[in-house]
């Protein structure tokens, strides 16, 4: 029941702030020909992102930087690139380890994508979506203790009880410091997506196996989900088709606002200060960012 509590409370505190919040200035481009728009805080004023580009029968994982706190966006290099028809190389995301170091994780499916095979491609992020078979993914934590060098085992933290699709995980602390972080993730059998979350009370040690729906009806597709925490809020996104829309191309939301009616896809958020943050998403082949600012 604290569980069911503390997300209606928080979903309360989500609505709360349904008139607060103001969008500032228009869409700034993050990547041309891009898709999979991410990024993430390197310095005061400085943000690193990641587009998939998919050019001339390549599939490329770009980087791109923001030197004024995401207000402009420029390519800089090339994580990997590789010939689209042979291999898959996608869904990028960088982590900064505390030596200064950058990892970036990436999606791969080289050494396929069943039960009993192990991509170690995957694991040097913390957290991933693991593909079970036959369309099914699991929620994966992992941890590392000396920067990378050796992993715990992983550990399935949803999914592993159906042989749905659990895919798209974002993670987010509940407030500085806290122990506590939620998972959000898409959930779906037969084509109809939902949005879920589910609780850690001790920083992704055991998790609840309870669920609380976010978003989604049986009609339409609710997915790609992401979730910060932007000063006392959680701000939760999604992509749904729920007004249209081939999936998975829908429009990206978060609470009750759309970023961007239809086309949008592969939408996630970047925090700017306690105060603001970019919704970034793909449109017709185009990657951007759009600046929301609470008052
Ligand atoms: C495509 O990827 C292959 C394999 O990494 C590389 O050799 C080639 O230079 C790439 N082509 C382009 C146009 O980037």
């Amino acid at each position: 029941m604290r569980l069911l509590t503390t997300l209606i409370l928080l979903l309360i505190a989500l609505l709360a702030t349904a008139q607060a919040h103001i969008k500032s200035g228009s869409a700034i481009l993050f990547g041309k020909s891009g898709t999979y728009p991410r990024a993430i805080r390197l310095s005061r004023t400085s943000l690193l992102g990641t587009i998939t580009e998919h050019a001339s029968g390549n599939s490329t994982i770009t980087t791109v930087r923001s030197t004024d706190n995401g207000q402009s966006w420029t390519p800089i290099g090339t994580v990997t690139t590789e010939i689209s028809a042979g291999e898959d190389v996608d869904n990028g995301y960088p982590h900064q380890m505390p030596d200064g170091n950058i990892l970036y994780a990436f999606r791969n499916h080289d050494l396929g994508n069943s039960v009993g095979n192990d991509p170690t491609h995957y694991h040097i992020t913390l957290y991933y979506s693991q593909e079970t078979g036959s369309g099914g993914q699991d929620s994966i934590i992992r941890t590392s203790t000396d920067s990378g060098k050796m992993w715990a085992a992983l550990r399935a933290f949803t999914g592993q009880t159906t042989s749905a699709r659990n895919g798209m995980l974002s993670v987010a602390y509940t407030a500085p410091k806290s122990a506590i972080k939620l998972a959000i993730f898409e959930s779906g059998i037969s084509g109809a997506f939902k949005v879920y979350v589910v609780r850690s009370p001790n920083d992704g040690a055991m998790w609840d196996p309870e669920r609380t729906l976010l978003h989604g009806g049986d009609s339409f597709n609710t997915g790609a989900p992401w979730i910060i925490r932007v000063g006392d809020k959680l701000v939760a996104s999604c992509t749904t088709n729920e007004d249209g829309g081939e999936w998975p191309t829908g429009a990206m939301k978060f609470d009750k606002t759309t970023v961007h009616g239809l086309p949008a896809m592969w939408t996630s958020m970047i925090l700017l200060d306690d105060k603001s943050f970019l919704a970034l998403y793909e449109s017709g082949g185009t990657s951007f960012a759009q600046m929301y600012t609470f008052a």
